[in-house]
């Protein structure tokens, strides 16, 4: 892949992890994991370009944080950044502040932590923890413990899955539903079971969901 960014620049990529700035002059700078050392007019271009190479569980819902809650960060991150560590301690005070990690947060704590991108992104894709969705109008929770997997609710998550055109961890692009895979909520008589916000239905069979569904729309 070879772009150009500007009359003097190019972009070319030679494979995920390995890419180089070629700049007209002849000089090449190669760069891996880190695009600090690159030159600041393609360094926007090759963060755009590493997150859409991701693995497409962020979000493409329209990141709409405010002005209070970037001060906020800001500030978080000037508390943390003289100690790589506290990565994770931004992160989820960064959660706390927004909700979830959406990939323009990740840019700010990348940049602010000085830590690669792809850092940031490893660690919120490892831990449960962290969510690169927002949560919908509606949440849907359906429990994947033992009762209730074993009475096929791996089935309602595919069906709820299919019918909403997302998978589990994500949100409908209209912000209204979202998924989410769960462990036992207690109602493990009734497996198996899921849950809309507060709402709670249980025997369920794949051929129940488009009602239920229906419900919210
Ligand atoms: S295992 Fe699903 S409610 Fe208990």
């Amino acid at each position: 892949m070879c772009d150009i960014i500007n009359t003097n620049v190019y972009f070319y990529i030679e494979n995920e992890l390995n890419a180089a700035v070629i700049i007209k002059s002849g000089k090449k700078r190669y760069f891996r994991y880190s695009v600090s050392a690159c030159e600041s007019s393609a360094r926007a271009f090759i963060i755009e370009w590493r997150i859409n190479s991701m693995k497409k569980k962020i979000s493409s819902i329209p990141f709409s944080g405010t002005p209070e809650q970037e001060e906020k960060l800001k500030a978080v991150i000037a508390a943390n950044c003289d100690d790589k560590s506290k990565l994770m301690t931004v992160m989820q005070e960064a959660q706390e502040i927004y909700g979830y990690l959406p990939r323009e947060v990740q840019v700010m704590i990348a940049e602010g932590m000085d830590v690669p991108l792809e850092k940031v992104y490893g660690v919120a894709t490892f831990y449960a923890q962290f969510a690169l969705s927002p949560k919908g109008k509606y949440n849907i929770s359906v429990c994947l413990g033992t009762a209730c997997y074993v009475k096929g609710s791996q089935k309602i998550l595919d069906k709820i899955e299919e019918s909403l055109g997302i998978e589990a961890d994500e949100c409908t692009s209209d912000g209204k539903f979202s998924i989410q895979a769960c462990r036992c909520i207690g109602a493990c008589g009734l497996a198996p079971v899921m849950m809309v916000n507060d709402d709670v239905y249980g025997r369920l069979v794949p051929d129940d969901i488009p009602g239920i569904l229906a419900k919210y729309a």
